[in-house]
């Protein structure tokens, strides 16, 4: 496979808008709330986060120590503008090979919707294997991979009942998934990014590989309430299907 620049340059200010300082709609209801509360809980004083964009876990991070590492400089950038403790590092480099850091004794490593705009996860499960200390931890949040699939995955309503279901198709194919984040735009004024799909077994699979044992495993629903005149399907379908997968696991050797 050619390997593809997988950097958010290119939309970084669009991104670092977006996300602002809290975090997006997403971030801030649904995926910051339980990262933190584990953080905490696991009492995670120094943490790695890779493929950090522009820093909203460096925000929410009460330890002492935290690398934020990403290959777009641009939100690097606004990362380093707005970090809230003035000790956090941020580093300009591919997440996926040998990382410019010499500390392996992170308590905790995390990646937050990154891993899957990340062609070769492998390098990244490696660097999380390499820099995290024996007995540490890891938390990766996903787009759920069975259900959000990028052009292979759907929603539908069946005829007949009116239920609103999800369509999935090609989950078992490993696909590499352009992702034209200004579809109104023509022709080469699209802006494309990449995101690259598995089966959930494979990511397992590395961690297994990588020393890492799965010890928890949530399934995030959307908490963004449809109005409107098919609100009472969409609704059902919002509390049915989830958007997110929350993988927690510990180093074990
Ligand atoms: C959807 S954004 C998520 C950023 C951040 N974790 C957040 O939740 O806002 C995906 C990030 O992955 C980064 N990325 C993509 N390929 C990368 C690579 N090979 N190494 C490091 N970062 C990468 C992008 O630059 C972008 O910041």
């Amino acid at each position: 496979m050619k390997q593809r620049d997988t950097s958010w340059n290119k939309v970084a200010g669009w991104y670092g808008k977006k996300v602002g300082d809290s975090g997006h709609f997403y971030h801030e209801q649904t995926i910051l709330p339980l990262l933190k509360k584990y953080l905490e809980e696991n009492n995670v004083r120094k943490l790695l986060d890779l493929g950090c964009g522009q820093g909203v876990v460096e925000r929410v991070f009460v330890g002492e120590e935290y690398v934020g590492v990403d290959l777009s400089s641009s939100l690097l950038s606004q990362a380093q503008r707005s970090k809230k403790n003035v000790k956090s590092r941020f580093v300009h480099a591919d997440a996926s090979k040998s990382l410019p850091i010499k500390d392996t004794d992170f308590d905790c490593a995390v990646s937050v919707l990154a891993l899957q705009n990340i062609e070769n996860y492998e390098g990244v499960i490696n660097n999380f294997a390499k820099h995290v200390k024996k007995g540490g931890s890891l938390v990766l949040v996903l787009n759920h991979p069975y259900y959000r699939i990028p052009r292979a995955s759907g929603w539908m309503v069946l005829q007949g009942n009116s239920k609103q279901v999800r369509w999935i198709s090609d989950y078992l194919k490993v696909k590499r998934i352009p992702i034209t984040m200004n579809p109104g735009a023509k022709g080469r004024r699209q802006t494309v990014t990449w995101s690259f799909h598995v089966p959930l077994s494979y990511y397992i699979k590395c961690l297994s590989q990588n020393g890492f044992y799965v010890d928890g495993l949530e399934e995030l629903v959307s908490s963004k309430e449809s109005v409107g005149k098919f609100a009472n399907r969409e609704n059902i379908a919002r509390e049915e299907i989830p958007l997110f997968m929350f993988i927690t696991a510990k180093k074990v050797n």
